[in-house]
């Protein structure tokens, strides 16, 4: 697996591999990482060219509270689980590379943007798709694998590359989950053992919200249980709600997503699942 730490070497590198398959990551990679360096390599035995993966803790998408310092980093073990799966070049770019002093640009999006988690984290999408595009752009990518576990991050991507016609395709990738059914995150190692145990129980909600819905249940009512259970076992609910699969918008008929964020001690969960 061949590294790019400048702008110039990872076009140079680009150049000689070919048609690239990214997977932009922040780092602290779990199997469902890996999972994406899987699609990844389908991807380029149907088109040739080579597998990218960039590891780059971006700051432009923590806001001011969040947990910019402490979020994991694992270098050594991250290139080294990159290689393992299959991956050809690495990108690991840094923040000076990224975001050169004068900076003055970036890529708002509106729609999907809005709502659940750009309300909860305002600038966040901001801060992602201005780093996916500089990322594409950067690579040359024909294709970018991410996971549906941030659902409403993939509607944001698919928006802004449908808009600004970008020339790639967005593939969006299952979520992967612990035994458990917990989804896998790279923040799941700060839950303590007994939240990590109570965690299981987001996924569980969705679940019997899913069934309960598909069973002919009101979403009001089927949306208020589920909220009262998850609250009643200990989680701070930010949102649990029934959307347009695409457009993020609230919507009481199926199909829809079933999505979610919660807080468990200093841990914030993400997950979502179909519904219909
Ligand atoms: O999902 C992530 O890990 C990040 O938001 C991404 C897409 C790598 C952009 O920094």
């Amino acid at each position: 697996m061949r590294i790019a730490r400048d702008l110039s070497s990872l076009r140079a590198e680009a150049a000689r591999l070919g048609p690239i398959a990214l997977v932009p990551t922040m780092g602290a990679l779990h199997e469902g990482h890996l999972s994406l360096i899987r699609a990844a390599r389908r991807e380029v035995a149907a088109m040739g060219g080579a597998v990218a993966a960039s590891i780059f803790v971006n700051p432009l998408q923590f806001g001011p509270n969040e947990d910019l310092s402490r979020y994991p980093r694992d270098e050594a073990g991250d290139l080294a689980a990159l290689e393992g799966a299959g991956c050809d070049l690495a990108w690991l770019p840094s923040v000076e590379a990224m975001y050169p002093p004068g900076r003055a640009t970036a890529i708002e999006v509106g729609g999907p943007s809005e709502g659940w988690e750009g309300t909860a984290r305002p600038g966040h999408f901001r801060g992602v798709a201005t780093v996916c595009a500089k990322l594409f752009l950067q690579t040359g990518a024909r294709v970018a694998m991410f996971g549906e576990k941030d659902w409403q991050q993939l509607q944001v991507i698919r928006r802004m590359v449908a808009d600004l016609d970008l020339p790639l395709r967005i593939v969006g990738c299952p979520t992967v989950r612990e035994a458990d059914g917990l989804a896998m995150s790279s923040r799941n190692r700060f839950l303590s053992p007994a939240e990590r145990h109570q965690a299981a129980r987001l996924f569980a909600a969705l679940t019997e919200t899913a069934t309960a819905l598909g069973a002919g249940q009101p979403a009001a009512a089927a949306l208020a249980a589920a909220r009262a259970r998850l609250a009643a076992e200990g989680f701070g609910l930010d949102y649990l709600a029934l959307v347009e699969p695409e457009s993020l918008r609230e919507t009481d008929s199926l199909p829809g997503r079933l999505i979610a964020a919660a807080r468990l001690g200093s841990v914030r969960l993400l997950d979502n699942i179909a519904a219909g």
